[in-house]
């Protein structure tokens, strides 16, 4: 059979650096087929090929067999390939309906038929159950209904081949599920799905075949039946030094109390955000908070910043310093056209103009120790890879030695070593006596860093596990996620 699309040696260069090398391999028509490889490998750089975003060096492309060059994404869309990006480009006081139009829209300006469209649109809706409401406003949604309406904006196209990069980085552990159900409708009903994870979990429960790159190579392919995750593991990694040690937990008191929040409340334009937040943060202690992104997270991060105040309870705010890494590292962590130094440095001194050597000096030595991949110190954030960018983020903000480090999905994108390794330094963070605030959607890791451990369900705080309870409790870890899991959705609370 004619596969979806064949790579044959594609060959992709920034400068130096061979982003795809020589890459050749196919996609089975009405696949799921996952692509691997740590921060900086060459996905998205093959994927922005794919969806003419890219043009690579050399190499030919074939679609349903036949050869293309995609000059742009438009080319790529009329010959029905999709992409879902990791940031979602939706207009939030738009409603659901006018965003999925929007992207849509007759170029000649013919009038838009509304009716058409909506009966289009719900059409849609239902027979992928994507559980939208058409009218609803993008600002009201969640990150995983936000994620639904990209999605619904590329089906009403009918594409035959996707593209998903990371889009699972951003979901709860139930979304998860509830997204890998669509996924599995679009192949039922005929699509090619690409999906781009760092998950090994993931791949192991839907991918029928993976291919590996490792720094710009195709180095492996298997089909599911054959996948062994400790194989898989290595080939990404390309050693087999796999294992890193982690650093243990430490027992501390946790008596200093940098932060308390009681029964602390706001609200923002007309909605109450937070109702009945109660959270103390402690030296040289690791507080999580764990819930759906969207149960008001990004609010008490906020009020910890100082950039919103609480309107009913209390808030104390006893630390001299604070850093944050971001929930979104686009928008709040980063300015795209600086480079790592500038970045660091803009951080430190507002928008001063900094001495070359010193930012040169500096940014090495982030780049080093926190084997950050990039062509050269001076390459533009925007232009790193996604996990690259997140480790440059989280590297800066732990070298300025706050007093509370707030991080906010510190491994989101990020490859299995380099989340191990950022994991570490958030215990040497708290080991050195610093608090440290943990926010996640990702329960193994909150379950593996939290001293403490706070749930968020609908702007409250619906259960505390104080750090000895927690200890005890993780030890039966899957009865735990259950429990944990309902308590996300307001399921089980007491
Ligand atoms: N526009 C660009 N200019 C310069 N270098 C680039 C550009 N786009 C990508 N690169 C470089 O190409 C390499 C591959 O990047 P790519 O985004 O494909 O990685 P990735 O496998 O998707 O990684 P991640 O898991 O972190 O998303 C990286 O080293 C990146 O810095
Ligand atoms: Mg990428």
């Amino acid at each position: 059979m004619i596969p979806a699309i064949e790579f044959k040696n594609i060959t992709k260069q920034f400068g130096n650096l061979k982003a795809n090398d020589n890459v050749s391999f196919a996609i089975r028509k009405n696949s799921v087929h996952c692509i691997l490889g740590e921060n900086g490998a060459g996905k998205s750089t093959l994927m922005k090929i794919l969806y003419g975003a890219y043009q690579p060096d050399s190499g030919k492309l074939f679609v349903d067999g036949k050869q293309q060059n995609f000059h742009t994404p438009h080319d790529a869309i009329n010959a029905g390939v999709a992409m879902v990006w990791q940031h979602f480009m939706l207009i939030d006081d738009f409603s659901v309906l006018e965003n999925v139009i929007l992207g849509n829209e007759p170029i000649s300006g013919i009038k838009i038929d509304f009716k058409t469209a909506q009966k289009k649109i719900n059409d849609v809706i239902t027979k992928f159950n994507l559980g939208l409401n058409p009218d609803d406003k993008v600002e009201k949604l969640s990150i995983a209904e936000q994620q639904k309406v990209e999605l619904l904006k590329i089906l009403y196209r009918k594409p035959s081949i996707i593209i998903f990069d990371e889009p699972t980085a951003v979901l709860s552990p139930v979304e998860v599920d509830e997204f890998f159900n669509i996924i599995t409708k679009l192949k039922d009903s005929g699509n090619t799905i690409i999906l781009i994870t760092h998950k090994l979990r993931e791949v192991i429960q839907i991918a029928e075949r993976v291919t590996v790159l490792r720094q710009g190579k195709k180095v492996y392919e298997a089909e599911a039946t054959e996948i062994d995750e400790d194989i898989l593991g290595k080939e990404i990694v390309g050693d087999s030094s796999f294992e890193i040690a982690s650093e243990t937990k430490l027992e501390t008191d946790g008596e200093k109390k940098v932060a308390i929040l009681e029964k602390a409340g706001l609200s923002s334009g007309g909605y109450s955000k937070l109702n009945d937040i109660n959270l103390v943060l402690r030296a040289g202690e690791i507080s999580g908070i764990c819930g759906v992104e969207g149960n008001g997270q990004n609010e008490i991060v906020d009020i910890l910043l100082q950039l919103l105040s609480v309107e009913n309870g209390t808030a104390e705010l006893n630390y001299s310093s604070v850093s944050v890494v971001p929930d979104d590292r686009i928008k709040k962590g980063m300015i795209s056209e600086y480079t790592i130094g500038e970045n660091v440095i803009t951080r430190k001194m507002g928008f001063e103009i900094a001495l070359k050597a010193k930012l040169k000096k500096l940014s090495e030595i982030l780049i080093k120790s926190y084997d950050i991949r990039t062509p050269d110190y001076f390459t533009p954030m925007g232009n790193l890879s996604g996990g690259n960018q997140q480790k440059a983020i989280v590297a800066r903000e732990i070298e300025n030695q706050s007093e509370l480090i707030i991080f906010s999905h510190p491994t989101r994108g990020v490859d299995l070593k380099s989340s191990l390794f950022i994991h570490d330094e958030i215990i040497h963070v708290r080991n050195s006596g610093r608090a440290v605030l943990l926010v996640s959607s990702d329960l193994d890791e909150l379950f593996k860093l939290s001293d403490r451990l706070i749930v968020l369900y609908n702007g409250q705080t619906v259960k505390e596990y104080e750090p000895l309870e927690l200890k005890s409790r993780l030890k039966d870890a899957e009865s735990f996620t259950v429990e944990v899991g309902k308590l996300m959705v307001g399921a089980g609370i007491e």
